[in-house]
Parts: structure tokens; sequence; C-alpha cells
């Protein structure tokens, strides 16, 4: 039986990462850079997109970055192409651009609403639409990253709650039509995950993260490392009749409110 832990569990593969140069999504680039991928990074600031494919590169390993925006498709079709032109395939793709600000909706006006969903919905509709000429058919494995807003409304993330849940329907769509192909359609939805900028928007100060903390039943965030570690299973073989599914990696937080002690006397 394969070890499901083995090193270089990626050697071999080219890896498409969407939304890396910074946080979750850098953090499952590297990690499967580590583990022998040829990775292929993303976003739209030209220089810390090149400084992130640097983390790679510096390590040893083949690391490409390349600005572009995932709400323009052309641009995000050419970075397709020039990372197959230069690697010959894509076998696995990563879409997890987003954008997040924390109001109510009667505080963002028709362009705020708007912005967050065409980064995060039709940015993913983008990245998955464009890599499907380019894959290593059959065997590619294609991962959105979501969000618990997808399934849980959440006050003043009407525009995330909205765009994620968008995210999810999609997968199971391009799940269903992209099948006979072989390729897989995935979501990973994490928990709140630490030292990211989308915990510091969503819980910025000491007292709100420790509130979240404590109502989280394996308590404490998530480490980047819990996501890439499930990006990195879902682009395995190991995982090769997973498909249309959403992953939560989140501690048991979209359970619910884990704050009172059930276990007393008998811990
Ligand atoms: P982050 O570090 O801000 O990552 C977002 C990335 O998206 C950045 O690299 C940003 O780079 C890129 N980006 C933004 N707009 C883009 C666009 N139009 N085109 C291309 N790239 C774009 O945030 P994070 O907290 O790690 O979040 C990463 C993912 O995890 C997101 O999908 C988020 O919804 C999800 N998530 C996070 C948490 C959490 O606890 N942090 C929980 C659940 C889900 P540039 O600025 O260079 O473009
Ligand atoms: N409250 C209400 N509206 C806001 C807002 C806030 N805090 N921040 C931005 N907006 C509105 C703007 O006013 C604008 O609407 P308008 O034209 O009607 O005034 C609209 O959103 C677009 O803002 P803009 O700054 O031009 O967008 P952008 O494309 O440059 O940036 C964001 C996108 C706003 C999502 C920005 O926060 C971003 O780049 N985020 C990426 C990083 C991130 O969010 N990480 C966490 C991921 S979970």
């Amino acid at each position: 039986m394969q070890n499901a832990f083995k090193d270089q569990m990626l050697a071999g593969k080219v890896a498409f990462v969407a939304g890396a140069s910074s946080g979750i999504n850098l953090g499952i680039a590297q990690h499967f850079a580590r583990q022998g991928a040829k990775v292929v990074v993303i976003s739209r600031s030209y220089e810390k997109i090149i400084a992130a494919a640097q983390t790679m590169t510096d390590e040893g390993h083949s690391a490409m970055g390349i600005a572009a925006d995932v709400r323009d498709f052309a641009s995000v079709d050419a970075a397709f192409k020039q990372a197959h032109d230069s690697f010959g395939k894509v076998d696995i793709v990563i879409s997890g651009a987003a954008g997040n600000f924390v109001a109510p909706a009667l505080g963002m006006s028709s362009n705020g609403f708007k912005t967050v969903v065409d980064i995060d919905l039709i940015g993913t509709f983008n990245v998955l639409r464009a890599s499907f000429q380019y894959l290593n058919k059959p065997g590619a494995s294609l991962i959105s990253i979501t969000a618990p807003q997808a399934v849980n409304p959440m006050m003043f993330q009407a525009h995330v709650c909205a765009a994620k849940a968008g995210i999810n329907m999609l997968t199971k769509c391009l799940a269903m039509e992209w099948g006979p192909a072989g390729v897989r359609v995935n979501a990973i939805s994490p928990g709140p995950i630490g030292d990211t900028e989308g915990m510091a928007r969503l819980a910025p100060t000491p007292e709100m993260e420790a509130a979240v903390k404590a109502r989280i039943a394996l308590r404490g965030y998530g480490e980047k490392r819990d996501i890439a570690d499930t990006a990195l299973f879902l682009s395995t073989d190991n995982a090769r009749y997973i498909t249309g599914s959403i992953i939560d990696c989140d501690g048991g937080s979209k359970l619910g409110d884990a704050g009172p002690d059930a276990l007393g006397e008998f811990k």
C-alpha cells in the first residue's frame, strides 16, 4: 500500500497556484515545491509574486512567478500558457485568490460587493475555465479555496458569503462536467488560520482572537501547514476517487459554538 506521508509526493508534477503572493496559498505553493512539484504562482502584484517565487527557488526548487489578475480572463489564460510552455503540462491547480473587508451590506456600494464577487467567484471560474485546455488529463486535480461563509451566514460578510457559496456550487458543477475527462474538482474550506491577512481582517484585536479560539472544538487557530497538507492529499492519487467535495479543515469550527465545557469532571 502506498505510504500517504512519504517525501516528494509530487515529484514530476506541475502545480499552478492563484493568489499565492502571501498567506495560505503561498503556504500551499511552498509545501508543494518541497514535495517535488514545479510550481507557478500568480497574483496581481509583480513585486510580491516574484518575491514569493523566490522563496522557493532560494530553497532549490523550480518555481515561477507571474503577475496576473484573476478578474481578467486573458491574463489568467496567458499565465497558464506560460506555465505550460515552460514546464510542459499542468497537473494541479489551486484557485485561492480572494478579497475581503468587514462591512455591513448598507455600508457597501454595488461596486464594493461586485469587487469581492469578481475576485473570489468570477476569478475562480476564470482560473478553472482557463486551466482546462492546459491540464494533463486524465489525472488532473483542481482545488478551490472556499470558506465557512459559504454555508454559515455571517454578519458584515454578505459579499464573501455570496461569493464563496458560488464557489461551492461551481466546484460541484465542474466536478460533474469534467469527471469524464479524468479531472477531479474539489474545494477546501479552511477554518480560522493564524498569521493570515484573512484573520487579521476578521478578528483584528487580541480579545476578538481569543473569543474565536475559545469556541472552536479543537481550540485555537489552525496553521497554514494544515491547509497545505489537505491540499497535498487531494492532489495525490490517494484521493483519486474524491471529486465534487468541499473538505473542511477547521478544527471543528463549522460545527458551531463549542465554548461551553462539556468535559468538566470527566477530564
Ligand atoms: P491573503 O494572504 O491576503 O491571500 C490572498 C491572495 O490573493 C494574495 O496573494 C493576493 O495577492 C491575491 N489576490 C487578491 N486579489 C487578486 C486578484 N484579483 N488576482 C490575483 N490574485 C489576487 O489571504 P489569506 O487569509 O491567506 O486567504 C487565502 C485564501 O484562504 C482565500 O481564498 C480566503 O478566502 C481563504 N480563507 C482564509 C481563511 C483564513 O483564516 N485566513 C479562512 C477561510 C478561508 P496580490 O495582493 O499580490 O494580488
Ligand atoms: N468597506 C466598504 N467598502 C469598501 C471597503 C470597506 N472596508 N474596502 C473597499 N471597499 C469598496 C471601495 O470603496 C470600492 O467601492 P466604490 O468604487 O464604490 O468606492 C470597492 O470596494 C473596490 O475597492 P478598491 O480598493 O478599488 O478594490 P481593489 O480591487 O483595489 O481591492 C479589496 C480589493 C477591496 C478586496 C482589497 O481589500 C484587496 O486587495 N484585498 C486583497 C487581500 C485580502 O482581502 N485578503 C484577505 C483574503 S480573505
